[in-house]
């Protein structure tokens, strides 16, 4: 069987995590591609709220094995501080769980260096997590990372030093003050603990379970506005977070990938620096936050709010190929008795576009929108596509007609079950 891809077509938290649960039965194998404790994916079941960071989303779902492919960056002492999180749940890990050997890891001295980049960018800053991210991901490219599958050799410790000592080397050059010998201690403790798992060449298994026509979904993280190629950069994150990354991410060949789901927010949200042409800065941007609790699932931060922008979407769309659409938390924007899309952007020329320009940050944008009617009611219950208000039909019928692609799950809360399937 192909390898489905279900990614983010925004700048993230569009709902991932939610859907690929949701989706889960449907698989024998979930895959995390890329991206790494940056990553905050909240599920909700039974009356439990979780959110996974580096475990791939189909960790709840007793069958399902979940990989960690090498295209991901891993921290161990997150990795053992969320499986400790999972233990009230009796999941039988070393059934459930495989790393893969390839999988690069975060060291504590990532995150220091995360941290001294970002301070001496000031204003500029990237508004990264801080989670060690881009720098483990430079060390992968620069090849001076050190991977899952070297913590067993016998100079792990070795090359661990090694690396340390380049990274206090550059750390040395910035205005930067450090205690490393504190984040130490865990790091050693939880790459022990890191050792007692399925260490595997997960490119194998996947392919494995492609010529055995078993089920395989690919679960992105970030978003595709937050690629590191097609992205809003430098406000970015570091790996390629579209479908092109699931091929090298997990070792899937491209003829080999299958559906490409496409999940997007009734409306959009920004964490971070950066460019977001749709952003609301007035009442109705701050009421979508709160009625969508837009605070960031692994930092705590106020997400920016806007309105849904199409030509980001086609964009995101066309990089992908993606070939059904998710559209999620259509039940926050109940609130609104009037909404706005975003069609084209109005260059400074007076030119009309819908491309996205090379650099969002040094063009004068303004979108140009068009303006819908609300549904104004409460739609967290409805559990049938024919029984939801014209109004929010209408909007998703426009949507599907401008992007040409169909609209095939409408999410209308956080929970598992309030999930319309078409
Ligand atoms: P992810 O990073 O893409 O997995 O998304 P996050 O988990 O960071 O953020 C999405 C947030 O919206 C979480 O708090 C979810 O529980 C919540 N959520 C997901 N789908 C819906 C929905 O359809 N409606 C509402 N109201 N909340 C949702
Ligand atoms: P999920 O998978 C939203 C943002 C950060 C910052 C930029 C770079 O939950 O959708 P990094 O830590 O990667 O150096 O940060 O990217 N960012 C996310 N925003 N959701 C995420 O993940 C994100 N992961 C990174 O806020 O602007
Ligand atoms: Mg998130």
């Amino acid at each position: 069987m192909k390898v489905d891809v279900l990614l983010g077509l925004q700048w993230g938290d569009e709902g991932k995590g939610k859907v690929v649960d949701v989706l889960a039965p449907k698989y024998d194998v979930v895959a995390r591609f890329q991206g790494g404790p940056n990553a905050g994916h909240t599920l909700e079941f039974d009356g439990h709220k979780h959110v996974l960071h580096q475990i791939p989303s189909g960790i709840f779902r007793e069958r399902i094995r979940n990989i960690i492919g090498n295209g991901v960056v891993l921290d161990p002492i997150v990795f053992k501080k969320e499986i400790e999180g999972l233990s009230k749940f009796n999941i039988d890990l070393k059934k459930n769980l495989f790393i893969s050997k390839k999988t690069q890891l975060i060291l504590p001295t990532h995150k220091l260096l995360d941290a001294a980049y970002e301070q001496s960018k000031g204003k500029d800053k990237i508004g990264s997590t801080l989670k060690g991210i881009g720098p483990s991901y430079q060390d992968k490219v620069a090849r001076n990372g050190i991977r899952v599958g070297d913590i067993v050799a016998p100079d792990f410790e070795g090359r661990y030093r090694n690396l340390v000592k380049k990274h206090q080397n550059i750390l040395s050059h910035y205005d930067f003050e450090y205690d490393l010998e504190e984040a130490e201690a865990p790091f050693i403790e939880a790459i022990n603990f890191l050792r007692d798992f399925n260490l595997v060449n997960s490119e194998y298994v996947i392919n494995e379970c492609i010529r055995s026509s078993q089920t395989v979904l690919a679960e992105g993280a970030q978003g595709s506005l937050l690629d590191i190629d097609f992205g809003s950069y430098p406000y970015v994150t570091s790996s390629n977070t579209m479908t092109a990354g699931a091929c090298t991410g997990l070792g899937v060949a491209p003829r080999n990938i299958g559906e490409v789901f496409g999940i997007f927010k009734a409306y959009c949200t920004r964490v971070g620096g950066g460019p977001f042409p749709t952003e609301l800065f007035d009442e109705v941007g701050k009421r979508i936050q709160d009625e969508g609790h837009e605070f960031g699932a692994t930092t705590g931060r106020p997400r920016r709010c806007g309105w849904l922008d199409l030509p980001a979407l086609k964009y995101a769309i066309m990089i992908n190929g993606v070939t059904q659409l998710f559209m999620m938390k259509a039940d926050v924007l109940s609130i609104l008795d009037e909404l706005k899309v975003c069609t084209h952007y109005k260059l400074s020329d007076g030119t009309l576009t819908e491309e996205m320009p090379f650099q969002l940050l040094d063009e004068e944008i303004t979108p140009v929108y068009k303006t819908f009617k609300g549904w104004a009611k409460d739609v967290r219950n409805v559990k049938e596509y024919r029984n939801l208000p014209s109004e929010l039909v209408a909007y998703i019928e426009y949507i599907e007609k401008e992007t040409g692609v169909p609209i095939t799950i409408v999410s209308l809360g956080p929970d598992r079950t309030e999930t319309i399937v078409r």
